[in-house]
């Protein structure tokens, strides 16, 4: 299937994890991507395989974020995937690290943001895709700065699908639960990684880890001419983990 032919996507954060899995499904479904990272020989091994761009850019800094994402082009798809966790009871926590959490997870979704809109605009066509957590829909233990940013994320999502609806601009939130991706097996290998992965799994119905497969299709479909009138809206991949206990 060739999806994205004649699209050109920027993926953040794509050189590894859940970015890098949407960049490949993008790319082989035809897309042009771009990969924008904070890491450039992570992203340039991945870009290469793929037949991508590699760019890199820490996207806390929101003028660095702004200059990669006008560098790259007109976009027609964004996925700000680009996020990180930095886990600790609320109380333990310090003002620096609240601001890293934002700096990376909120500003630079939003530098990145603002700087691909107006060309969607011109074109009439653009695809936005944030990539937001169940930590942000039912909170979570020990990470509530970080479900905070989530939780924000979805409503910056619907509230750009209002706003931009009108120039063929869609807007979603991809609400990821837990995912098995290549950082899960230093959590695995440490003192309480295997309790701490079953409890993982336990959130979910489905009593499992997704994949990055599944994640990379549910994104794909999303970004996709598919799903043309989905937008504003939360759309979860976590094994059911965001409808309730299980
Ligand atoms: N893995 C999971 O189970 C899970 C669950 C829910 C949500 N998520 C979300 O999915 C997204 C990807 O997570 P992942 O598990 O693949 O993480 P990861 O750490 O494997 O990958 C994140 C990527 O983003 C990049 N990145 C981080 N901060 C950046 C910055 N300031 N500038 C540019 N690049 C930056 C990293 O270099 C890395 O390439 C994140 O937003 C995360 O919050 C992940």
């Amino acid at each position: 299937m060739e999806r994205f032919t004649g699209r050109r996507a920027l993926v953040t954060g794509g050189g590894r994890g859940i970015g890098e899995g949407i960049a490949r499904r993008l790319a082989a479904e035809g897309a042009e991507v771009i990969i924008a990272s904070r890491t450039l020989d992570v992203a340039q091994a991945v870009a290469d395989e793929i037949g991508a761009r590699a760019v890199q850019v820490d996207i806390s800094d929101t003028d660095a974020a702004r200059a990669a994402v006008l560098d790259a082009g007109p976009l027609d798809i964004l996925v700000n995937n680009a996020g990180f966790d930095d886990p600790g009871f609320f109380g333990e926590t310090t003002p620096d690290r609240w601001r890293r959490l934002l700096d990376t997870n909120l500003m630079g979704t939003f530098a990145c943001t603002h700087a691909a809109l107006p060309g969607m605009v011109e074109a009439g066509y653009g695809r936005i895709l944030n990539v937001g957590s169940e930590a942000g829909r039912i909170g979570s233990k020990g990470n509530a700065v970080y479900a905070a940013t989530k939780g924000a994320l979805m409503a910056f999502s619907k509230s750009l699908a209002r706003e931009n609806a009108r120039y063929g601009i869609t807007v979603n939130t991809l609400v990821v639960g837990p995912i098995d991706t290549p950082l899960l097996d230093k959590v695995r290998a440490s003192e309480h990684g295997p309790k701490m992965v079953a409890a993982m799994e336990a959130g979910t119905l489905l009593r499992r880890l997704g994949t990055l497969d599944e994640v990379a299709a549910t994104a794909a479909f999303v970004l996709s001419e598919e799903a043309s009138f989905i937008t504003g809206e939360n759309v979860g991949v976590s094994g059911g983990m965001g409808i309730g206990s299980a």
